[in-house]
C-alpha cells in the first residue's frame, strides 16, 4: 500500500480569513489543519500570498440545452424567454442521447475550467423520451469524482400545459432525479400555475427530494407564485431544502409587498438563485424606457439574512447565447445589477458565487476550508476579495479531494510592458 501523499500549501491567503498568511495541510484528500507552524510535507506549495476561496458552486444551468443557440431553428429573434420555449419545442426533437452527452460534457467542461466543482442542472423532462435526463443520470455517474451535479426534474413545457407533465416528473424523480421542479408562470392560468407548486411540494415530500422551481420569470408583478411555495415549503418545514429559481416578478412588485415577503422569506429558511446575465438580458422586453433590469430584490434578500446565489443558466442557448460558465463574470454583471458593491459587499460578494450556492444545494458537510473537510479548493490570480472582484481574477488551480483538477502557468508576457515615461 502507497502512503497518501501529503501536501502543504504555503502563503495561502484564506477566504474569510485573508488578513493572514496562512498554511493549509492536505492528505488522505482531506484538510488535516489550517493554520501557521504546521508539520512538513513531501511536497511543498507556495501559492505566494494568492487567495484560496471555496470551488465555484453554480446552481442553476440547462446542461441539456448547451450549444444549441445558433443551431437551426433555434434563433430566438424576439429575445423573450417565451419564444426561447418555443424554439426548445422544434430543436429538442433532434437530439439523441449520444448528442445530449456529447454537449452537456462540453457544457461541464467550460465550467469546470472556470473553476466549478457543483452544478445543480435543470433537465427538461417534457419529453415522453426523457432522453436528456437518461443523458445527465449517466454523466452525473460518470464524472462524479470531478464535478457534483444535481439533477432537477423540470417540466420546461409546463406539468399542466404539456399533457402528462406532472407524471414525467414523477417518472423522472424514480429514475434518479434530485429535485422537483416547476414553471407555474408558463401554466395557462394562475388556478393551474397554483396546482403545479402544490404538486411540486407533494411530490418531493413522496419521494423525499429537494425542490427548485422556475419561479415568476417575468415583470409581471402579479405573478406571485413565490409566496405560494414559501408557504407550502415553510408549513412541511422544508424552506432549506427548497430554492425558487428566477423571482424576477419581485423586482417589479409593489414595496408593500415584497417587504411582508421578506420577513416570510426569513421564517420559512427557502434559498433564492437570481440569474443576473439571462434575467437582464431576457426581461424588460415588453417595457419601452425606462427599462427594468430583471433581477429579483438581491440587495434586500441577501441585507435581510435570506440565502441568495448566483448562477449561469444558459451557454448558448436560445434564450442567452453568450454564457460560458465564468461565474466570476456571473458576479460580476449581478452585482452592478444589483447595486450591491460597498466596500463591504466587495469583501464578501463571493459567497454570492460559493457558500451561499453550496447551502442552496444542501453540499455544505463537504464543502469549505475547514480541517475535516475535502480538500477541494481554488488559487484565484489576487490576494484578497476585493481584488478578485476588481480584476475579474482567473482561477490559476483547481483542487479537488486533494489533487488538481487542472493548473495554469502564472501569467506572463513575451514583450514586456514598459511604461517608464521617456523624454521628449
Ligand atoms: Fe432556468
Amino acid at each position: 500500500m502507497t502512503e497518501p501523499t501529503r501536501r502543504k500549501f504555503i502563503n495561502a491567503r484564506v477566504y474569510r480569513q485573508h488578513d493572514r498568511l496562512s498554511e493549509i495541510l492536505v492528505e488522505g484528500g482531506v484538510i488535516q489543519q489550517v493554520g501557521t507552524g504546521l508539520p512538513d510535507a513531501a511536497e511543498v506549495v507556495d501559492l505566494r500570498g494568492r487567495l484560496v476561496v471555496p470551488p465555484y458552486v453554480d446552481p442553476h444551468l440547462h446542461l441539456d440545452y448547451v450549444f444549441t443557440g445558433s443551431g437551426p431553428g433555434a434563433t430566438n429573434a424576439s429575445g423573450t424567454l417565451f419564444e426561447g420555449i418555443a424554439r426548445w419545442h422544434d430543436v429538442k426533437k433532434t437530439q439523441t442521447l449520444e448528442s445530449a452527452k456529447e454537449r452537456a460534457l462540453r457544457g461541464i467542461r467550460e465550467e469546470v475550467l472556470k473553476g466549478v466543482q457543483f452544478v445543480r442542472t435543470h433537465i427538461d423532462v417534457t419529453d415522453p423520451e426523457l432522453t436528456g435526463l437518461k443523458a445527465m443520470l449517466e454523466l452525473r455517474e460518470e464524472l462524479a469524482d470531478l464535478v457534483t451535479i444535481q439533477i432537477v426534474a423540470f417540466p420546461q413545457e409546463g406539468m399542466y400545459a404539456y399533457p402528462g407533465g406532472d407524471e414525467l416528473v414523477e417518472e423522472a424523480l424514480r429514475m434518479g432525479a434530485d429535485c422537483v421542479g416547476a414553471i407555474p408562470h408558463f401554466e395557462w392560468a394562475r388556478e393551474i400555475g397554483e396546482r403545479s407548486v402544490h404538486r411540486t411540494v407533494e411530490l418531493a415530500t413522496k419521494h423525499d427530494k429537494l425542490i427548485d422551481v422556475h419561479c415568476d420569470e417575468t415583470d409581471d408583478p402579479m405573478s406571485r407564485f413565490v409566496e405560494l411555495l414559501n408557504a407550502l415549503v415553510m408549513t412541511e418545514g422544508i424552506g432549506p431544502r427548497t430554492a425558487a429559481s428566477h423571482t424576477c416578478s419581485l423586482g417589479s412588485a409593489d414595496d408593500a409587498y415584497a417587504f411582508r415577503m421578506l420577513g416570510l422569506f426569513q421564517r420559512s429558511g427557502m434559498n433564492f438563485i437570481s440569474l443576473p446575465t439571462e434575467n437582464a438580458y431576457l426581461q424588460g422586453r415588453q417595457d419601452s424606457y425606462p427599462k427594468r433590469r430583471g433581477l429579483t430584490r438581491v440587495k434586500e434578500l441577501w441585507e435581510a439574512g435570506v440565502n441568495v446565489c448566483f448562477g449561469q443558466d444558459s451557454i448558448n442557448d436560445p434564450w442567452y447565447p453568450v454564457g460560458n460558465g465564468d461565474l466570476m463574470n456571473v458576479l460580476d454583471n449581478g452585482i452592478h445589477l444589483a447595486q450591491t458593491m460597498s466596500f463591504d459587499e466587495l469583501d464578501r460578494c463571493l459567497d454570492l458565487i460559493t457558500y451561499n450556492g453550496a447551502r442552496t444545494l444542501m453540499v455544505e458537510e463537504r464543502y469549505g476550508l475547514e480541517a475535516g473537510k475535502p480538500a477541494s479548493f481554488l488559487v484565484l490570480d489576487a490576494d484578497s476579495p476585493f481584488e478578485a472582484v476588481r480584476q475579474r481574477a482567473d482561477v490559476l488551480a483547481s483542487v479537488r479531494d486533494g489533487d488538481y483538477l487542472f493548473k495554469r502557468p502564472e501569467p506572463s508576457y513575451e514583450v514586456e510592458l514598459d511604461l517608464r515615461p521617456r523624454p521628449r
